[in-house]
């Protein structure tokens, strides 16, 4: 049985993977905790297998230390880790030798879109990137936005070079920029998780768009990173070679 603690459980991600991990004959949950609580001190007194968070970005690096600082395994959903905040897990897996999964997105058909944005990357200089979320999202552009536009440039150094946008009528409203990869957030009710990845090329372009209608498409993606996390070494970023993609 995998022992597992869920934190941010009264959040709405919270909430699913409670009733996700509930229903596996494998997993047993243990506890849920959320802002109020202390993770850290609940960990040193109780010994779990794998904590799962979905918090806020701005916990994302305190949580990750107090888990693996304390024994457990860590699968981590909440957005917002840089480059830095990575090699910092890194060296704290190595620490206290115990495996993360951080996924900026739980989705395969996310993943799956990530990899052919990848592939289409080799062969459309230009490409820009539309996310859309519901309004209570408190972070942007999102961190699978941010993933996607790192997966393309691994293809090209630079992307949009000819694109003639040096007038702004309003500030901002190209978006942001990854690496010349513009990316734009659009955050509206009634939306849950949606995004397009466009390329562009003379005379025709390609979308590649993905639709989450509800939070259970992230739960085979979180079941799978918990059974997968107790195995693995060290950190893993994205859920790529979980589903054999990388
Ligand atoms: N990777 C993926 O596939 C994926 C999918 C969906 C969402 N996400 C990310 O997951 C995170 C949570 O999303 P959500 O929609 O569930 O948000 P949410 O509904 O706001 O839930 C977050 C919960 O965490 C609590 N919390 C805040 N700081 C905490 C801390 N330090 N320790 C413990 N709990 C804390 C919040 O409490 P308060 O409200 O009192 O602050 C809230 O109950 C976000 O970063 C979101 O971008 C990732």
């Amino acid at each position: 049985m995998i022992k597992i603690v869920i934190n941010g459980a009264l959040g709405k991600m919270g909430k699913t993977v409670i009733n996700a991990v509930s229903n596996e004959k494998d997993m047993t949950f243990v506890k849920g905790l959320d802002a109020d609580d202390n993770l850290n001190n609940y960990l040193k007194d109780n010994k779990v297998d794998v904590v799962v968070d979905f918090t806020r970005p701005e916990s994302r690096m305190e949580n990750v230390k107090a888990i693996l600082s304390n024994g457990a395994h860590a699968v981590i959903g909440t957005t917002g880790f840089t480059d830095e905040d990575l090699d910092q897990v890194k060296k704290w897996c190595s620490e206290y030798k115990k495996n993360v999964i951080i996924g900026p997105n739980f989705a395969i058909g996310t993943i799956f879109q990530m990899h052919f944005a990848k592939i289409a990357a080799k062969h459309f200089d230009t490409a820009e990137i539309v996310e859309y979320h519901h309004d209570q999202k408190v972070d942007f552009p999102s961190g699978t936005a941010v993933k996607t536009a790192q997966l393309m440039s691994e293809e090209r150094d630079k992307f949009n070079l000819n694109t003639k946008d040096k007038v702004a009528n309003i500030e901002g409203a190209r978006g942001g920029d990854f690496k010349g990869i513009k990316i734009h957030s659009v955050r509206l009710p009634g939306m849950v998780a949606h995004q397009e990845v466009i390329f562009g090329a003379t005379g025709q372009y390609l979308t590649l768009r993905h639709d989450a209608t509800s939070r259970e498409c992230y739960m085979p993606g979180v079941l799978l990173s918990i059974r997968e996390v107790i195995n693995r070494t060290g950190l893993t970023y994205g859920l790529e070679d979980i589903f054999g993609l990388s």
